[in-house]
């Protein structure tokens, strides 16, 4: 129980850290890497456990709802892809 505020305490220091070293990344990765890294990363990475955000075969086990839809339309990629532009300085 005492040690419940310092635990607590640790685990948003590693958050914080994590999300600001993420948005550091971001903000260095160029846009067409970006958008190609939300449409399919496994163009880059063919291990990658990122999920695609647009392209859907090559899928295994997905849920039937799911099927054959993208996470996001085409527009809504744009529109991640601009707002991780205003991340840059
Ligand atoms: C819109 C949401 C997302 C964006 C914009 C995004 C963006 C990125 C970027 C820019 C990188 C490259 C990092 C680098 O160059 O060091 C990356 C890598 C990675 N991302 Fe994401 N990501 C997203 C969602 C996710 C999710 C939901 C997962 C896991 C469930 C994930 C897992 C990974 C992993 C494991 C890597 C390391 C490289 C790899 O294994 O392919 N990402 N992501």
């Amino acid at each position: 129980m005492g040690l419940q505020p310092y635990v607590m305490a640790l685990i948003t220091i590693v958050l914080i850290r994590v999300v600001s070293k993420s948005v550091q990344t971001i903000a260095k990765t160029p846009e067409g890497e970006l958008r190609l890294r939300m449409v399919d990363a496994r163009k880059l990475n063919p291990q990658t456990i990122m999920p695609p955000y647009f392209v859907v075969d090559g899928m295994n086990r997905v849920a039937p709802p799911f099927r054959g839809k993208p996470i996001l339309t085409a527009e809504q990629i744009e529109d991640v892809v601009a707002f991780l532009a205003t991340l840059r300085d």
